[in-house]
């Protein structure tokens, strides 16, 4: 008799009351009896052993969403995850306790389940490292999800028979992805050579190193889902994976491994997704690529491939994600491409790609999302048929050399957030800017390095009442070519225009490396997105990343999202005068300004010290006057603070972020005393310098300067990267 049936007459009999003439009381028993009777002949009844191994697993576990609710008075067939056999015995086969918040260690017990096929435990804070010997002691298994967890350390090795005799795992889902397991997925591994069932094997995102496992084909010719991205593996792709011709799935991106691509993988017919990008892959792709008719993901982005993009490419049908970026691509981009129709991403950045665009029918690309041609070598007339993509939400032509207008239809593409055309050669900042805003969506407009010598549109009513409705970034600034005064750049002419001021979600303002003039405008000290804090709530993705710079290229930032982009102005090295006004201290959101380079007079207002989350402050060579305000020392998270080169005086405010700035920030202003120049302020001011001195001291601002004038200001990196 089973244990349940067991406690269930125990149960019974303990109710049983003294003698009673009760007739009904009798029924009751017999009926109470009769279904304990029926109970046993019909229903499994757990497994004692497995019972015990399963309350042993739950003993090491606990839940932070509700209890396991593994009842002692049930059958631990009923309990909530479990499914038995319905042999006799009554073996636990199915394991399934997923997404239940668990935490704790995973019990070795678990290996006494002989008869386990199914085991997922995935989504839960389960840690610790999977126990010795847990692969081959649970031989009948089939499927094994412990994803999305913490698990760390090895994978446990498993020991070979002692006669040496091989065995057959039947195996076939292993879903290990997520976790923090480091070490080599061996295979010499008793039970990966014996795994010769599996269909998906995934160990993506965990910290494994050593030998990739393509080779994993050889043992299991039916994988048809291979993942191991997100790791540290190394060596080449095994050309071993020539016998996985079921493999549907090929993802090995953000590894190490090296190598070209093997021919084999161009034999995959069934393969839909290629995914491996970021590694250091090298050599070409091989035009054979096009029979891979079943691709909808090509992702071979960051490596060092070459050659040409194969002209046939326009076969592939099926593609909706193309992404080559950030590889040493030459040649031009096929007009085959166009029969491409299902196109939802694609990405060619960062290439040494060359020729015209507006032959390419882009007019076909209905579902296109996202099109990223920057940083390569185009050339011609900006390709307006591209304005007929009508799923547009990114596009980024930035770093080529493109000439011509923005055509009026590019408002005709009504879902487009990000438009980046900076550093090329287009003509007509004030057709450009009237057109685009009637861009409704429009959030993210960088137009840099273009319009030379034009003048801004700066009269308060260019733009229209509703105008640039949700605009948020606005950059119109340059970058400079190393070590070269650089001759042209976006040379815009006129006054800081006022309009600006008036949008109501801007709050990154690029104007730097212009002929500006006239004072800074009133409006700017309204504007709402730099008055508020953007709400940390703010999910908004950047379709495409925006690189910023800082003082140094190789830490420049790059940006997904629009809530950690920061809040900034920049005028850098234009023509401005008048004082900063008052008003600024407004700008309670602001971390960045930028104002160095102009000829702004007066003092440095009080009220800067409102503006707790600046972080870089730059006013240096302009012709500022007065004391710095002591109350700056408020200021706690600048990082960055520069006065150099005015006509400022009076001690340089201790304490605070004051003690970490450098001399070379204040420098330059012979009325400054105290701090860092560790002059007494009390003492008559000292003689001027010797003329060597001051040539030094000149020198050493000046090539300060230029480091700053190359990597100071908002670019996209690369335009910075590829001087
Ligand atoms: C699991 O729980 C048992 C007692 O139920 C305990 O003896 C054992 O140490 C625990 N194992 C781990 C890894 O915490
Ligand atoms: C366990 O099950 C019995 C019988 O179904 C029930 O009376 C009891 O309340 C349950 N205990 C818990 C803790 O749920
Ligand atoms: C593992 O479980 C997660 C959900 O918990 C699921 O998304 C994933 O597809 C499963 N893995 C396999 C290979 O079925
Ligand atoms: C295991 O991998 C190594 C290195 O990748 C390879 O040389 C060896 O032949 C492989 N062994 C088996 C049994 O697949
Ligand atoms: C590939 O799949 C087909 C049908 O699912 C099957 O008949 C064939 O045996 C599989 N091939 C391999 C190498 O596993
Ligand atoms: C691209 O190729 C050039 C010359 O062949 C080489 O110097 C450069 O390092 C390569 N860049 C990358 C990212 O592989
Ligand atoms: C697109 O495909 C059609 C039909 O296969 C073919 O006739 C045409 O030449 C292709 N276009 C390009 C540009 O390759
Ligand atoms: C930009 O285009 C103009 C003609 O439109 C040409 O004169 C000028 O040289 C071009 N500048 C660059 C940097 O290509
Ligand atoms: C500039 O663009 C506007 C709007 O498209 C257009 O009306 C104007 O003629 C253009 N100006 C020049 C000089 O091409
Ligand atoms: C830039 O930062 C990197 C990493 O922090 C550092 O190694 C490098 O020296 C810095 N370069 C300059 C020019 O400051
Ligand atoms: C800007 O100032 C410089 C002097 O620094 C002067 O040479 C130039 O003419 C000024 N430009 C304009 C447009 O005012
Ligand atoms: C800073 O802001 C507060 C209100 O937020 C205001 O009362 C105070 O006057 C301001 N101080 C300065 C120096 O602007």
């Amino acid at each position: 008799m089973g244990s349940k049936a067991k406690a269930l007459v125990r149960l019974t009999t303990k109710h049983v009351q003294p003698p009673s003439s009760h007739i009904h009381f009798f029924c009751l028993l017999c009926i109470l009896f009769l279904s304990a009777l029926f109970l046993t002949l019909s229903e499994a009844v757990c497994n004692p052993q497995d019972r015990e191994s399963l309350l042993w697993f739950s003993g090491n576990v606990s839940s932070s969403v509700s209890p396991l609710n593994w009842n002692l008075s049930i059958d631990c067939c009923s309990w909530e995850g479990i499914t038995c056999d319905d042999t006799p015995e009554s073996h636990v086969t199915a394991v399934s306790l997923p997404l239940r918040g668990l935490s704790g260690y995973l019990s070795s017990s678990l290996q006494n389940l002989h008869r386990l096929s199914h085991l997922d435990l995935s989504h839960n804070l389960l840690s610790g490292p999977l126990p010795p010997g847990f692969f081959s002691a649970l031989d009948q298994l089939i499927v094994l999800n412990l994803s999305h967890n913490s698990f760390n350390g090895e994978l446990p090795f498993e020991q070979a028979f002692d006669d040496g005799s091989s065995k057959l795992f039947p195996i076939q889902t292993v879903d290990l992805s997520s976790n923090l397991l480091q070490g080599e997925v061996l295979n010499t591994s008793i039970y990966l050579l014996g795994a010769s069932s599996l269909i998906s094997f995934n160990v993506s995102n965990n910290s494994f190193t050593g030998p990739n496992p393509s080779f994993m084909c050889m043992s299991s010719p039916q994988l048809s889902r291979l993942d191991f991205s997100y790791n540290d593996f190394a060596g080449h792709i095994s050309t071993g994976l020539g016998t996985c011709l079921n493999l549907t799935v090929l993802r090995a991106g953000f590894n190490n491994i090296s190598g070209e691509i093997p021919v084999e993988v161009y034999n995959l017919s069934e393969l839909e997704q290629l995914f491996l990008p970021a590694n250091q892959l090298t050599g070409k792709i091989d035009n054979s690529i096009t029979r891979l008719k079943k691709l909808t993901l090509l992702e071979l982005y960051f490596n060092h491939l070459e050659g040409e993009i194969p002209k046939d490419i326009g076969h592939l049908s099926n593609l909706q994600s193309l992404q080559l970026h950030i590889n040493n691509i030459t040649g031009t981009v096929p007009l085959s491409l166009a029969n491409c129709t299902k196109l939802v991403k694609l990405n060619l950045r960062i290439n040494r790609l060359r020729g015209t665009l507006t032959e390419i029918e882009f007019s076909r690309l209905q579902s296109l999302r996202i099109l990223d041609l920057g940083n390569n070598s185009f050339t011609g007339d900006v390709p307006d048929k591209v304005f007929s993509c009508k799923s547009l939400t990114a596009l980024r032509f930035a770093g080529n050399k493109l000439t011509g207008q923005i055509s009026p239809q590019v408002k005709e593409l009504e879902s487009l957030t990000f438009l980046a055309f900076s550093d090329n050669n287009l003509t007509n900042i004030t057709g450009a800017l009237r057109i685009l805003q009637g861009c409704r969506k429009l959030s993210t407009l960088i137009l840099a390095k273009n319009f030379y010598g034009e003048t801004f549109p700066s009269n308060i009513d260019f733009i229209s009442s509703d105008g640039f409705p949700k605009l948020q970034i606005f950059a119109i600034g340059g970058c400079r070519i190393k070590g070269v005064v650089p001759q042209v750049h976006n040379r815009l002419v006129g006054s800081v225009p006022g309009w600006l001021g008036t949008l109501p979600n801007l709050f990154y303002i690029d104007l730097s490396e212009n002929l500006l003039t006239g004072e800074l405008p009133k409006e700017f000290f309204h504007l709402r997105g730099l008055m508020t804090q953007k709400e940390e709530t703010e999910t908004n993705y950047l379709p495409l990343p925006i690189f910023v710079g800082s003082n140094n290229i190789t830490v420049n930032q790059q940006y997904n999202h629009m809530y950690n982009f920061p809040p900034a102005i920049y005028i850098r090295r234009n023509n401005l005068t008048g004082s900063i006004p008052v008003e600024i201290g407004q700008l309670k959101a602001l971390q960045v300004l930028e104002l160095l380079g102009n000829f702004f007079s007066g003092g440095i207002p009080d009220e800067l010290s409102n503006l707790t989350n600046l972080e870089r402050m730059d006013l240096s060579n302009n012709s500022l006057s007065g004391r710095i305000p002591p109350s700056l020392r408020q200021l706690h998270f600048m990082s960055y603070f520069n006065v150099a080169n005015n006509s400022l005086e009076g001690p340089i405010p201790t304490g605070g972020q004051f003690d970490t700035f450098p001399k070379a920030c204040f420098e330059g202003n012979p009325l400054l005393c105290g701090g860092v120049l560790l002059t007494s302020c009390t003492a008559p001011s000292r003689e001027p310098a010797t003329t060597t001195e001051d040539d030094e001291l000149k020198r050493i601002l000046v090539t300060g300067i230029a480091i700053g004038y190359l990597f100071g200001f908002i670019s996209i990196l690369v335009v910075c990267a590829r001087q």
